[in-house]
């Protein structure tokens, strides 16, 4: 029998114990073992009274069990995340984590760690909920120049957006649907400031250019001050609105951003609704790549945790490589924007403006994006909403 422990045991956790017990039979048949959850670290024990004696409160009970071979991280903890997997590596543990924020800080360190304890440390659950993404992407950065990586990497935000665009709901009402849903982190800030998926964008990309990324270096902006006199303008023109993040890697300088974009129908992301998520990956073996699926959820995110876990145990992973480059981040952008603010922008930026609703509704010219932040400086955060066009030129 194969023992594992859980951490955690909330979205993702009840998500992955459910498939594991489901397909008990079809995993006992590719690992040759049953694999047994045979501890499960929640917070507060006594809420999981008469539900067997499987759930604890002391991570020291997961630890010190010579029995458990791997450890699989869903917490959700931004504070204890890291010594959990720290000393379960240490402990000659495999993990599994689908916690961004910790592998997103910590990826070449654990890969490391990892490595030296000779076991493995999987996370694709980190990225794109479903969609395998990690183990595609590590594979294809082996014999391919990734050059660019441009996705919708949070649920949550896509979700918001979709459902305000195609049932003209309040930014509020459909936040709550996604909490409910599960889509939402515990403090959803992060997914609809753009943090969740500048945190995705990040493992992606020090994967594809072999680089320890600096969140100094992504430039990132969210969609919490949306309204929806802004969809209506969208709608009127043709566009659809997504919080798009991407990175870029020419010659040896690379530069990382997420924010907004306007994009029509000839583009793929047009079509990427609710919780879905999207990657393209461009190669010089190939012009692109595109993987598709739901980004968030239980049993999606779950999905992708069992995939890990049995790779884990059967050492079927492909060991990433740390070469930390010698490029250097150059993240200055130019586009042109769509800009709501309650009165006029500065004239040398604009291309166009008009009223709507009492609001300034302005077009920029192909602007530096630094020079415009400055310029909106001027209002506060949630008096305006910028979005980048899509289709000019961005480095
Ligand atoms: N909160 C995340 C999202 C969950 O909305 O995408 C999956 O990482």
């Amino acid at each position: 029998m194969i023992e594992i422990a859980l951490l955690g045991f909330g979205t993702v956790g009840r998500g992955t114990y459910e498939i594991i017990e489901k397909r008990a039979e079809e995993i006992k048949r590719v690992l040759n073992d049953e694999l047994k959850v045979s501890k499960v670290l929640v917070r507060n024990k006594g809420k999981y009274k008469g539900q067997g004696d499987i759930f604890t409160d002391r991570y020291d009970d997961i630890l010190n069990d010579d029995n458990i071979s791997l450890v699989c991280e869903m917490t959700g903890d931004l504070e204890n995340s890291y010594r959990y997997i720290n000393e379960a590596l240490k402990a000659k543990k495999h993990v599994v984590t689908s916690n961004k924020a910790v592998v997103s800080e910590n990826l070449s360190y654990f890969t490391a760690l990892a490595d030296e304890n000779e076991v493995n440390f999987l996370y694709e659950a980190s990225v794109g909920g479903s969609i395998p993404i990690i183990t595609p992407l590590t594979a294809q950065s082996v014999i391919n120049r990734i050059y660019r990586i441009r996705g919708i990497l949070n649920g949550t935000s896509n979700f918001i957006l979709s459902k305000m665009y195609n049932e003209n709901l309040s930014y509020d009402e459909v936040l709550r649907e996604a909490q409910a849903l599960g889509y939402a982190e515990a403090d959803p800030y992060a997914d609809v400031e753009g943090i969740d998926a500048l945190r995705k964008l990040k493992i992606l990309s020090s994967i594809a250019f072999s680089k320890d990324i600096e969140n100094s270096e992504i430039l990132s902006e969210g969609i919490s001050s949306i309204l929806p006199v802004d969809i209506e303008v969208f709608k009127e023109k043709g566009f659809k609105i997504k919080l798009v993040a991407e990175s870029f890697l020419n010659e040896d300088k690379y530069a990382l951003l997420v924010e907004p974009v306007l994009v029509k129908s000839e583009d793929p992301l047009y079509f990427i609704e609710g919780s879905n998520n999207i990657v393209e990956i461009f190669g010089d073996n190939y012009s692109s790549l595109s993987f598709i699926g739901e980004g968030a959820g239980k049993l999606p995110t779950g999905n992708a945790v069992v995939i890990d876990i049995i790779d884990a145990l059967l050492s079927n992973n492909l060991k990433l490589k740390f070469d930390n480059l010698k490029i250097k981040c150059a993240s200055k952008f130019q586009g042109s924007y769509y800009v709501r603010t309650k009165e006029k922008i500065d004239e040398s930026l604009l291309a166009e403006s008009f009223e709507r609703d009492g609001f300034v509704i302005s077009r920029t010219k192909m602007v530096d994006r630094g020079e415009l932040k400055k310029e909106l400086r001027k209002f506060r955060d949630e008096d305006c909403f910028i979005a980048r066009f899509e289709g000019e030129d961005l480095v």
